[in-house]
């Protein structure tokens, strides 16, 4: 579609059919227009997963490794592959745009998406958010990059006024936008927050440099609910406000272009680039409609493999006595041991939550992978998760059934002021996040006939926000008020909390549960029931742990973070695993030296037992694949190809950077250009645990020698490389592998504020046992750059410049220099 035809389309609209267009139908449609032949467009939420136009346990999606895995695997090609894989998930749900990548920092190790966002260096996440827009964009699905910009803490995440410096904002925070611009992103979201005083729907750094200076011809699509204003976000360049039906625009709008207060051609401009998108996501004639139905590559093949080699790319050894590879030949029994194995957790909280396939956990995946001659101990460890939600998501101990047909599962009923049944159905689980509302809706109930297996204390607990009850047979265990505290969607639609009572129910006797939560205006409407089987004592489940790993030749601990942190809508109140999972770790490390810790977390946790465990393995939320992809790494049928995309502090009291909560609606990004790596190296202070770019792999490197070409002139074009570093390696280890080479430059005696050396570019290398190998890592021109605000523009300085080599910010094996002319 031309923009001759774009401009003939748009000629065809009166203003309030324009307007009409630039705020959303629904929660996840926009409108249609038949006048213009555009078909309505459906978004939807990664970027773990393309969720589809509604919230349903019904309609389960493929799920992805979480985005600090997939920075994990500095393997852009993957990542491009993954990009297709949720493209065809999109277009199998019907989805013409996937709200996704998540282009913020790993600022603070107590962010709460930190799982979501790809790294704490611009570098590292512009580029893997550029592949894995491509991959979904050349399959004909539109990404989304957000949340522009500097929205990298979830404290007060509405209303939170970032100040950061004019340098830091354009060579860190909006750095990963230009990325994602340069790769042809065509959309952009617009966060929540403000920076420098300006809510970012209304911010003049849409215009200058999203639209101007970079070219961005997309669309600008508010963060749900952050277009609060007629005026000043529609005179701005936001151009679709989401969700919909209501919003501040509509009349308002109209009445504003009438009186003169936005002009005419601001919205023409928004309408434009709204059908601009729509031709490229074929929703607009003469294309015809895309198929809605295609094979659900969740169930199929090449999808599920690809997800599997996924995890062990992206699977980060952090520590390793030469327990890993585990040989299943020279095994006789494994324990495995922790509250993870059995019950992992495969994603973390919030907007990026998809219901996915049913799928092997750890220890389903190692028992299925060693030969029978393998005896598989299990020890479940203290408990350590909160109650789940009843039904599919599967709580061992307990049959649950729709009370009405004894399928399993729930019956969700939707009652009027009177208690009448307005509308019941039958669903698998027990979380029921969009559930339909018919007109005089007032209550919803959810109930179960559940039968335990396991005798003792139950939790049970109902989520929501209003009048909530609870019962369990005759007894009342939540009866109260609990107005919604807040207005930020994820909590009130996604993860709103559960209210617990406990009671003592014998196994095998059936027992009728119910949840019910009133319906109040602006409390959301997600209903939740959930479980938890009595909790063994923590002495004898830690002691049982420890019986088991004696007896066995090895020991495998799954221990990570539950679903209490790493959410979205708040930040992280630390680091240390929930639970007694370190007191786990150990007893069992102490009791088998050939023990495995294997950490499931989204971003950092304090692991105080690192240099006792014989390894260490950072399995990240790993998505479906990830009790299958673990077991390859395990033993030794992949190599955990993994290396950090941020920095780990050893406790959270060392982190040079860990402020997420504003100070008088302020968070000041004081550290202005020094974050992640670079605030460790300038800050004299203890040593992180374990660097950015660290990752052990299966083999062992040495980098032998290496060679700069170029570079030619004063700078360049941004993207264009400066000069090429070639570093030889070889292999001396015992078997094959893949080795990421890292580049950082330092300049030291600079005229202007540098960080002590930075990343600036990588190549990754395969090389047999004993064999010698050649990377060549591009350095492009925009890691020489420098933000100049009195002149606003970016300018080179010319000189020396540091050219550091290694296998991560703090180990550099080899050094080299390359010198830049002045400018004629
Ligand atoms: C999140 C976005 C998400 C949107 C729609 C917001 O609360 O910040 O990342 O895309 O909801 O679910």
């Amino acid at each position: 579609m031309g923009e001759d035809e774009i401009s003939t389309l748009l000629g065809k609209l009166d203003l309030p059919r324009k307007v009409r267009l630039l705020t959303g139908a629904s929660t996840w449609r926009t409108h249609a227009e038949p006048a213009v032949g555009l078909a309505a467009l459906t978004l939807s939420d990664g970027p773990a997963g393309v969720r589809g136009p509604a919230w349903d346990e019904r309609s389960p999606s493929v799920l992805l490794p979480c985005a600090s895995a997939l920075a994990a695997a500095w393997d852009e090609p993957l990542v491009e592959r993954l990009g297709a894989l949720l493209a065809a998930e999109a277009r199998r749900k019907g989805v013409h745009v996937v709200l996704a990548p998540t282009l913020n920092l790993h600022r603070s190790p107590l962010g709460g998406r930190h799982f979501e966002c790809f790294a704490e260096d611009p570098e590292l996440a512009g580029r893997t958010g550029a592949a894995l827009i491509r991959g979904l964009q050349e399959n004909g699905v539109a990404a989304a990059a957000k949340h522009y910009t500097a929205n990298d803490a979830e404290t007060d995440r509405l209303t939170v006024d970032v100040r950061v410096g004019e340098r830091a904002l354009r060579e860190v925070y909006l750095a990963p936008f230009e990325a994602a611009v340069e790769a042809g992103v065509r959309l952009v979201m617009a966060g929540y927050n403000a920076v420098d005083g300006v809510t970012m729907t209304q911010s003049p750094l849409l215009a200058q440099p999203l639209k101007g200076a970079w070219g961005f011809d997309g669309v600008v699509v508010s963060d749900w609910g952050a277009a609060r204003s007629v005026t000043a976000a529609a005179a701005a360049a936001t151009d679709l406000v989401m969700p919909g039906p209501e919003g501040p625009w509509g009349e308002a709008l109209v009445a504003a272009v009438r009186s003169g207060a936005v002009p005419e051609s601001a919205v023409d401009d928004k309408v434009r680039r709204l059908l601009r998108l729509a031709g490229r996501v074929g929703a607009l004639d003469p294309v015809a409609e895309r198929p809605q139905s295609a094979p659900a590559p969740g169930a199929g093949q090449s999808g599920a493999a690809l997800l599997r080699t996924a995890v062990a790319a992206g699977t980060v050894l952090l520590e390793n006595r030469g327990v890993l590879p585990l040989d299943p030949a020279a095994l006789r029994s494994l324990a495995v041991i922790g509250a993870h194995a059995a019950a992992p957790r495969a994603q973390g909280g919030g907007s990026a939550g998809v219901f996915p396939y049913p799928s092997d956990s750890p220890l389903d995946a190692v028992r299925l992978a060693l030969p029978a001659t393998v005896d598989v101990l299990h020890a479940a460890g203290p408990a350590v998760h909160p109650p789940a939600p009843v039904g599919l998501d599967g709580i061992e101990a307990l049959d649950c059934r729709d009370p009405r047909t004894g399928r399993p599962g729930v019956r969700l009923r939707v009652l009027d002021g009177d208690g009448a049944e307005l509308h019941t159905e039958y669903r698998l689980s027990g979380r029921l996040l969009e559930p339909p509302l018919p007109p005089g809706a007032h209550t919803l109930e959810v109930t179960a006939l559940v039968r335990p297996t396991v005798a003792g204390e139950w939790t049970w607990g109902v989520g929501g926000f209003g009048r909530l009850e609870l019962t369990v047979g005759d007894a009342t265990l939540v009866d109260g008020e609990f107005p919604a505290a807040t207005d930020d969607p994820a909590l009130l639609h996604v993860s709103p909390p559960c209210r617990y009572g406990r009671i003592r129910l014998p196994a095998g006797r059936p027992v009728r549960v119910a949840a019910r939560r009133r319906l109040d205006p602006g409390a959301g409407r997600a209903v939740l029931l959930t479980a938890a089987p009595p909790a063994p004592d923590p002495a004898a489940a830690i002691a049982e742990a420890v019986r088991a790993a004696r007896a066995a030749d090895a020991a495998v601990v799954c221990v990570g973070t539950t679903e209490e942190s790493e959410c979205e809508g708040r930040d992280r109140t630390g680091l240390v695993l929930p639970g007694p999972q370190d007191a786990l770790v150990e007893a069992v490390a102490a009791a088998n030296p050939r023990t495995a810790v294997v950490v499931t977390a989204g971003g950092p946790v304090e692991l105080p037992w690192r240099t006792r465990a014989g390894a260490v393995l950072l399995g990240w939320f790993p998505g479906q694949e990830g009790g299958a992809g673990l077991a390859d790494v395990l033993l030794g049928r992949a190599e955990p190809g993994g290396r950090l995309p941020t920095t780990w502090p050893a406790r959270l009291a060392d982190a040079p950077v860990t402020a997420t909560a504003p100070r008088a609606g302020r968070l000041s990004y004081d550290e202005g250009l020094h974050i992640g790596h670079r605030a460790w190296l300038r800050r004299q202070g203890p040593p992180p645990a374990y660097w950015f770019g660290h990752g052990l792999g299966y083999t062992a490197w040495a980098y032998e020698e290496s060679a700069v070409q170029g570079p030619a002139g004063a700078g360049g074009p941004h993207r264009a490389t400066a000069f090429t570093v070639r570093v030889r390696l070889r292999n001396t280890g015992a078997r094959a592998g893949r080795e990421v080479v890292q580049v950082y430059l330092a300049r030291p005696g600079s005229a202007v504020e540098r960080p002590v050396r930075w990343f600036a570019g990588y190549a990754a290398v395969r090389a047999a046992a004993g064999a010698a190998v050649t990377a060549e890592v591009p350095v492009p021109w925009r890691a020489l750059r420098h933000w100049s605000p009195q002149e606003g523009r970016w300018r080179w300085e010319p000189g020396r410049y540091e050219v550091l080599i290694g296998p991560s910010a703090g180990r550099i094996a080899l050094s080299d220099a390359v010198r830049l002319r002045c400018p004629s």
